[in-house]
């Protein structure tokens, strides 16, 4: 799908990952930027090492962005191989392609790198430079992928987000919903906290981001802006918090809801261990650009407000 762009210098972006959550929405907000490309895994697949160089490299793109990736978190655990080739190995191939042609790499990871123990083991939000510590197959398999993009030493971005929902593809919202239309009462984990962000809010700061780095350009990449960026919904709560804003939503409309029932992790054990506590601090890319992302409950009001 190409959807044409307009003006002088006008860029060539190459996205992946198109029919992802976050795929999706960048589709829409990178529009207006450039000529946008925009592939799923039948074009590229990031799986396909041998091949990845050729397919990427023949779009000409002007800037790469990545919003592909293995996300299946419980199923990395018995798959780490797999997701280590698609979050870890590839990324470091698309970044090595965009140093060959003399493009920026916009790429995504997650606050699954930390440990979830808090920075120094304090209850704050996570900087860009605390220690990363991934406690499952996922994170430590999209760590991968932000040290190899880093070793290539091109021109590149990484937002790390967090607990991305959206109106479509599988999340938590969905999840819900449709939960919460079948049955009586719901147990949701309420001691791990993190920030719920729509996809639409990270899209497009991610396309703001790039205007104010001047990457959306041709030609016009700036590589002092490199590095890694924390770009979460601001404010915190938990899985079974997320879960109360939602059904408040659903109950405002007149629809009967479930009664929440707040459990611990321990009592809904999963393959992957999840980290307690996850929430990024925003200020390097607020003070880098001025964007930062609202709070989660605005950000899930306006998700919520579309369906
Ligand atoms: N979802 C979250 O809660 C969360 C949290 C933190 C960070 N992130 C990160 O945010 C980014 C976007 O995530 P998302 O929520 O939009 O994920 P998503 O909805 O699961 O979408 C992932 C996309 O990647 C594609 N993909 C998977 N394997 C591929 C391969 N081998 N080759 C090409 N494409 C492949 C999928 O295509 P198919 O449909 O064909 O499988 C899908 O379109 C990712 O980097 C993710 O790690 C997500």
């Amino acid at each position: 799908v190409t959807v044409r762009g307009s003006g002088a210098n006008a860029g060539r972006i190459l996205l992946l990952g198109r029919g992802g959550q976050l795929g999706w929405e960048l589709q829409r907000a990178l529009a207006p930027l450039a000529d946008v490309v925009a592939v799923g895994r039948e074009a590229i697949d990031l799986a396909d090492l041998a091949r990845l160089r050729a397919r990427v490299e023949a779009f000409r793109p002007t800037l790469i962005v990545n919003a592909a990736a293995y996300t299946a978190v419980d199923r990395a655990e018995d798959d780490e191989a797999a997701a280590t080739v698609v979050n870890g190995t590839a990324p470091g191939l698309l970044a090595e392609s965009a140093a060959r042609l003399g493009v920026p790499l916009v790429h995504f990871s997650t606050d699954y790198v930390f440990d979830g123990r808090g920075p120094d083991g304090a209850r704050r939000p996570y900087r860009e430079t605390d220690a990363v510590a991934p406690i499952n197959a996922y994170g430590r398999s999209k760590l991968a992928g932000e040290v190899a993009i880093r070793q290539v030493c091109g021109s590149h971005m990484i937002f790390r987000t967090a607990w991305v929902y959206a109106n479509r593809g599988r999340n938590f919202l969905g999840t819900m919903l449709r939960l919460g239309s079948e049955r009586t009462e719901l147990a949701v984990v309420a001691d791990q906290i993190g920030s719920p962000t729509w996809a639409r809010v990270l899209a497009e700061a991610t396309a703001q981001i790039l205007v104010a780095a001047g990457w959306h350009r041709s030609g016009r990449a700036t590589p002092g802006v490199s590095g890694v960026y924390h770009l979460a919904s601001a404010g915190e709560t938990s899985w079974h918090g997320f879960a109360e804003a939602i059904f408040a939503h659903v109950a405002a409309r007149g629809a009967v809801v479930p009664r929440l029932a707040a459990i611990m992790s321990a009592d809904y054990p999963t393959r992957a261990k999840r980290p307690l506590w996850s929430v990024l601090d925003g200020t390097k890319s607020a003070a880098a650009f001025g964007i930062a992302l609202p709070d989660w409950r605005a950000g899930l009001a306006l998700c919520l407000a579309e369906r």
